[in-house]
């Protein structure tokens, strides 16, 4: 794990750090938009409530989730899916507002993926306890478009492993406002989440935000 001995984020973003072939960080790249990432969610997710899905198997995740953009990603005892309606109120989800699409290009770009336009965006709320296990993401029908991801709020090891289960992960911690892109080689690697550590977030609170940009439809 690097940046063991930092909790803070970085004062500004640098470069990116390959952490695979094809993936890498952008510690801090989020910053200058972290607030208004925050205060978008809260707008999202009082129309599309945060909510823990069913797995195929019958779990409850222990990740709360919504969406906004033209698709959501969704789970239930039927399976995964994208889904343009929020199935809870059977209305489209929110839009995906201008800022969210913005910087999830620019992390892209940034990564060396010109021109990605994401319809999705999963909203996962991680409390303190809350996982993720290990996972591909491969619901996505453009296998050519990576994955952005950012964090937001209490800090995570971020888990980010090979294209078999069974490759050992490499462990990344994760604070606010920095982002994770992974595509080509790495596009269909596998990745989670360790159980999140308490803390209180001075502008978060006691949760972890992560948003998941892909190009879905
Ligand atoms: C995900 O794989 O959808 C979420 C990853 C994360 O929370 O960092
Ligand atoms: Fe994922």
């Amino acid at each position: 794990m690097t940046r063991s001995l930092f909790d803070e984020p970085l004062t500004h973003y640098t470069a990116p750090e390959s952490i695979a072939p094809g993936a890498f960080l952008l510690r801090g790249f989020a910053l200058d938009q972290a607030e208004a990432l925050l205060q978008a969610v809260q707008q999202i997710i009082a129309v599309a409530p945060l909510r823990h899905l069913l797995t195929p198997g019958g779990h409850v995740m222990s990740v709360a989730m919504s969406n906004c953009g033209a698709l959501g990603w969704v789970s239930d005892r039927t399976g995964y899916r994208y889904s343009s309606a929020d199935p809870l109120s059977g209305q489209p989800w929110p839009s995906m507002p201008a800022c969210f699409a913005d910087l999830a290009t620019r992390a892209a770009a940034e990564a060396g993926y010109e021109g990605f336009a994401p319809d999705a965006c999963l909203i996962n709320r991680y409390e303190p306890g809350a996982r993720m296990s290990l996972h591909q993401d491969r619901d996505e029908s453009d296998p050519g478009a990576p994955i952005v991801s950012v964090s937001l709020g209490l800090p995570a090891v971020f888990l980010f492993g090979g294209l078999q289960r069974s490759d050992h992960p490499a462990r990344w911690r994760m604070v606010h406002a920095d982002v994770a892109v992974w595509g080509g080689a790495s596009r269909l690697a596998f990745h989670g989440v360790s159980p999140l550590a308490d803390g209180d977030h001075p502008r978060a609170g006691r949760q972890r935000i992560n948003l998941t940009f892909r190009r879905a439809g």
